[in-house]
């Protein structure tokens, strides 16, 4: 099977270029950030505490995600609900990394992310893929860029969607959620040693599609 990890640092471009990369090369795409979201949505939309382990760890068996592609778009399911518009909101952007922490949900999504993965031909993106989900992929990026770059494009981002936004409030919220994915325990945000850097704060999205696409043609 065939399988690229892209990971990186929020904002650093990763689902958008996976999304093409897997289209030019006919793979399924794997948004691993929004399984993280939906969780995040449910304790959320049920008002449970999700900074309390205890709490977070007697829900889990209530929660069930499921992927679904239509016409080549990923839709994600919580509980049989399509959650893929609700889980984009700066107030799960903001949640996310304290419930990523959680070893149990990592363990629940991280069985999913792996079945997925032996039953198709991926392009995977998210903070450990390389490093820890699917350790022997073929391809691994670590996608970065300079941190004021990502929260200029998450601001365009939400701005384009209809959403109000502040880039210094996205700025700061970066920087936390870019020290709290490096700096937990299981699974952190980290190169892998056989990966390769691409930093794209001042390449197009287009040019960086072609470098990832190069290389998959070289080696598989
Ligand atoms: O799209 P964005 O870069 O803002 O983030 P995302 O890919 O949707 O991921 C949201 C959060 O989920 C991250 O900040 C991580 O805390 C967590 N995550 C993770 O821990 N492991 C993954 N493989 C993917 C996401």
């Amino acid at each position: 099977m065939i399988e690229i990890a892209i990971d990186g640092p929020a904002g650093a471009g990763k689902s958008t270029i996976s999304k093409i990369t897997a289209g030019n090369l006919k793979l399924l795409y794997i948004d691993t950030g929004a399984m993280f979201r939906a969780v995040t949505f449910y304790f959320i939309s049920n008002n449970i505490d999700y900074e309390n382990e205890e709490s977070v760890n007697k829900y889990i068996d209530d929660i069930c995600i499921e992927l679904k592609h239509i016409n080549g778009i990923q839709h994600i399911y919580l509980n049989g609900n399509d959650v893929t518009k609700e889980i984009r909101t700066e107030e799960i952007s903001k949640a996310v990394s304290v419930v990523a922490k959680n070893q149990k949900i990592r363990e629940m999504l991280l069985d999913i992310q792996r079945k997925i993965a032996k039953e198709n031909n991926v392009v995977m993106d998210g903070r450990d893929i390389g490093t820890c989900v699917l350790p022997n992929a073929g391809l691994k990026i670590f996608l970065v860029a300079s941190v004021e770059e990502r929260a200029r494009r998450r601001y365009k981002q939400l701005v384009r969607r209809g959403k109000t936004a502040d880039y210094d409030e996205i700025l700061v919220n970066l920087k936390k959620r870019d020290e709290q994915d490096m700096t937990r325990e299981i699974a952190p945000l980290k190169k892998a040693n056989d990966a390769i850097i691409i930093d794209s704060t001042n390449m197009t999205l287009e040019k960086v599609v072609k470098i990832i696409v190069t290389l998959a043609n070289e080696r598989f």
